[in-house]
């Protein structure tokens, strides 16, 4: 295998350190965090937008392309005719160093060529809608070196859909202003839109462009644009076509010399009545002060170094020490930026999503949620009220929202059946980190129909009953469209290709589909509703609108579904060795011994071990048995096996996939951790940690890098499995659910400390090898050291726990003010 390594982690300064720019794909990283967001690759490459990456997009990417990350914002140095761009691209000079730094919300790209050192840092700063570019350039030579320098971003007209196809009305809108350093780009702001962007620099300019073909030329590329080529800037204005912003700048350094540059990509938002200025001539005012707070190198070093506190203080909150730095990285630093990452964009922004297919995910944001809530739990709450403002009366929910309206996606709709459990996991996950019942308490509507709210709690109350009032003749829940796998479509039923697997829904009427991972989903949800019903007599006391709800009997009443639904498991689900996935259409098994493929599926074993349905009975362990015999290979445990090798109209879209990719018996890293925390259930500490280092980055990046192809700081949603051409091979990667899991498995699971709703319950289920290992944990307020020994090798079971020195009964260290020393001794 090819070895090759394009970088390495700088623990110290928590960034991924790239020194060859020609990565096996573009290894990218995430500005901002709040409203302002831009991906940005290695070699500068990607794309901003504000809040929406469909509907507000600020400047153009083209996907796929040839050469692959074609667009981005590029410096471009012609020093005496030789030029280069410090991230290498576009032009490829061969530069003499090259370096890219990847850190928590900036990254900082570093090139030199000739005694010249440009390095630029890129960050969007707190509570900002820009994004800083300081380019710094060094003469490290013993001449006097004078530099043309031009900047370069192409601007989107704003809806990223639109703009990649409808040329006969895009390419007579586009319009510009220029005054002083600064670009504005103001398409269609004299009509409906409020809002323009602009591209400023905090020093005089000598020239400038914002017109593309004057500036690249018709026929040229951007590794060879006219203007830069010829070191003559054209004064172009853009009147349609495609506007670009492009600053010229001379520089002269002396020897030893070294300035700095700042550049602000920004957006602005501006009043109806506070459009204009004069007729044609929009108000820069707030673009202006913008410019203003970022125009000293003091200035952005001071925000910069405000964003570096921030992410001090973030991954404060949870602090790993295990002895084992491939674990450490992950927990302390890697794992906790994705979880971030992905809470910001759900699944709609990366070089796989393209940001005009999908908005929000009901069930990916809730899942999300455990992996963000302990950092910023404020928005986690924001977001749990977001998102049950688009559920319907039933229970049942739209599949997706839009983040920027927070409506329902329409042309999506709804319909699939694991979705409303989704809502108690994620809210159950938010109370128990935070102790904020209130939350329960709040009014929230129908699919945003004012008029139609509800507490949140009778949100969770129809989620519960949106599966028992779906069950299926084997009292088993009705899959719907679709469950957690999008692609197992059972009542979709298409021969058409232009079709859609997501919205088809061709024989619905008399369906006997039913899930098995619904089921296990309903019953871990499902218990964790009973506890809630049970609590809440506590906390009501404070509450406006709980107040008259029976919840003991509320809670006997779920419980009986559960356990309901655990014999229906144990009756219709069980197939010998292992859980069945699902029954189709027709009634007939789906993932048994008795099929010819897909015999076995992953997500009901996770599921169901999860719950622990059958636990006494040993089915627990069988399954995990037949998940190690069936479904793991080198790289991780496959979906399914064996995989489809023709197409099933019956199971709709995973039958599509060629073996081993995707849904069709790839590694859906998502679904790991499942079987994952299904091992700690069963107390094998060695099995959970077998199947979690196989798909842990850091493990990954060791020795893989070529052949895993995507970045090795982040898990990717999918690898090939082993019935694929190259298996092994990463795709699709940062946004995916594998982050929030990953987190919540290693966290809570593994090193095992669990929030709960009266404190932190300690239940690790580690390695019978595992060294003793030491967490501080930030929690409502206070924080907690936990030294955790393990003198006898055991894998699980707290024989001892002191707080502060004495001696707990049970292994809950109780929610209390102040700083807090937990020794606990595993035995
Ligand atoms: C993919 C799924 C994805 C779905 C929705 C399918 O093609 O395989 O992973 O969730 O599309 O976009
Ligand atoms: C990706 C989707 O975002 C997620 O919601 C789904 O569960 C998985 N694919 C599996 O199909």
């Amino acid at each position: 295998m090819d070895n090759k390594r394009y970088g390495h982690f700088d623990d110290q300064h928590r960034e991924y350190v790239i020194t060859d720019p020609q990565t096996p794909w573009p290894w990218i990283n995430y500005l901002g965090n709040e409203d302002f967001f831009s991906l940005i690759s290695n070699t500068a490459g990607g794309y901003s937008f504000y809040k929406d990456a469909k509907f507000r997009r600020l400047t153009r990417y083209r996907y796929n392309g040839v050469p692959m990350d074609n667009g981005g914002r590029y410096f471009y140095i012609n020093d005496g005719g030789t030029v280069w761009n410090p991230g290498w691209k576009p032009c490829k000079t061969p530069l003499d160093s090259y370096e890219c730094r990847h850190g928590m919300n900036y990254t900082r790209i570093t090139g030199s060529k000739n005694g010249v050192e440009a390095s630029v840092l890129f960050f969007v700063p707190l509570h900002t809608w820009a994004e800083v570019q300081k380019l710094t350039l060094t003469n490290n030579s013993n001449e006097v070196k004078r530099l043309k320098l031009f900047s370069f971003a192409e601007w989107c007209l704003w809806n990223a859909a639109t703009d990649m196809e409808n040329f006969q009305r895009n390419f007579s809108t586009g319009e510009v202003e220029i005054e002083d350093s600064i670009i504005y780009h103001k398409t269609e702001y004299r009509e409906r839109r409020n809002h323009y962007a602009f591209y400023g620099v905090n020093v005089p300019i000598q020239g400038y462009d914002t017109d593309r073909e004057t500036f690249v030329g018709l026929y040229n590329e951007f590794a060879n644009p006219d203007a830069v080529i010829e070191g003559r800037p054209r004064n172009s204005h853009a009147h349609g076509w495609s506007p670009i912003a492009s600053h010229y700048i001379e520089v002269e350094l002396q020897p030893g010399e070294s300035r700095d540059y700042i550049f602000l990509l920004g957006y602005v938002e501006n009043k109806q009545e506070e459009k204009f200025i004069a007729p044609q001539v929009i108000n820069k005012t707030q673009a202006v002060a913008m410019m203003a707070r970022f125009d000293s190198s003091e200035k952005v070093d001071a925000a910069f170094a405000e964003l570096c506190d921030y992410w001090d203080n973030l991954l404060n909150i949870y602090t790993a020490n295990t002895g084992n730095e491939k674990l450490d990285r992950m927990v302390n630093v890697w794992n906790q930026y994705q979880c971030m990452v992905t809470f910001c964009m759900s699944r709609s922004a990366s070089f796989f999503e393209s940001g005009i297919g999908r908005g929000m995910g009901f069930r990916d944001s809730n899942q999300d949620l455990v992996g963000f809530v302990h950092l910023i739990p404020e928005r986690a709450r924001e977001r749990i009220i977001d998102i049950a403002s688009t559920q319907f009366p039933d229970g049942g929910c739209y599949h997706q929202y839009q983040p920027l309206t927070k409506r329902g996606n329409n042309d999506i709709g709804g319909g699939f059946n694991d979705d409303p459990c989704w809502l108690i996991f994620g809210t159950v996950a938010y109370i128990k980190e935070t102790g904020d019942f209130s939350i329960l308490d709040e009014m929230v509507p129908f699919d945003n129909q004012p008029g139609t709210e509800v507490t949140l709690f009778e949100h969770l109350r129809v989620s519960f009953n949106h599966v028992v009032n779906n069950l299926g003749p084997h009292s088993l829940p009705l899959i719907g469209r679709a469950d957690w796998n999008d692609c197992l479509n059972l009542n979709c039923f298409s021969w058409d290709p232009n079709e859609s697997f997501q919205t088809t829904e061709n024989k619905t009427e008399g369906s006997q589909a039913e899930s098995l991972m619904i089921a296990g989903l309903f019953v871990v949800t499902g218990k964790d509703y009973v506890e809630l019903c049970k609590i809440l007599p506590d906390h009501i006391k404070a509450m406006q609108n709980l107040k008259d709800i029976d919840f003991a009997a509320e809670a006997d009443r779920a419980q009986r579904h559960v356990d309901e639904m655990v014999d229906a498991v144990k009756t219709h689900g069980w197939d010998g060795e292992w859980y069945l996935r699902a029954y189709d259409f027709y009634g007939n098994k789906i993932g048994s011994d008795e099929c010819e493929e897909g015999k076995i599926f992953i997500e009901s074993q996770g599921w169901c071990t999860m719950a622990g349905i059958g636990l006494e009975e040993g089915l627990v362990e069988r399954s995990l048995d037949s998940v190690k015999e069936r479904l793991e290979c080198e790289h991780g445990i496959v979906l399914n096996n064996p995989a489809f090798t023709t197409y099933h109209v019956e199971m709709g879209e995973i039958s599509s996939y060629p073996e081993g990719y995707k849904e069709n018996a790839g590694i859906f890293c998502h679904n790991n951790p499942w079987v994952i925390i299904g091992e700690t259930v069963a107390a094998r500490g060695d099995d959970a940690w077998n199947h979690y280092k196989k798909i842990l980055p850091s493990y990954v990046e060791e020795d893989r890098q070529t052949l895993h192809k995507v970045e090795p700081y982040v898990n990717c949603q999918m690898v090939a499995g082993k019935d694929a051409y190259r298996p092994g091979e990463g795709k699709n990667s940062w946004l995916t659910g594998t982050a929030a899991w990953m987190w919540y498995t290693v966290s809570e699971f593994i090193l095992g400390i669990k929030p709960h709703y009266d404190g932190l319950l300690i239940d690790p289920c580690l390695p019978k090898t595992a060294h003793d290992y030491t967490v501080t944990r930030r929690f409502r307020g206070a924080e907690y050291e936990i030294h955790v020994s393990n003198p006898n090798g055991v894998s699980k079971g707290v024989a001892k726990m002191t707080v502060d020195g004495m001696p707990v009964e049970g292994a809950v260290v109780p929610a209390q003010p102040g700083k807090h020393i937990v020794e606990v001794v595993m035995g």
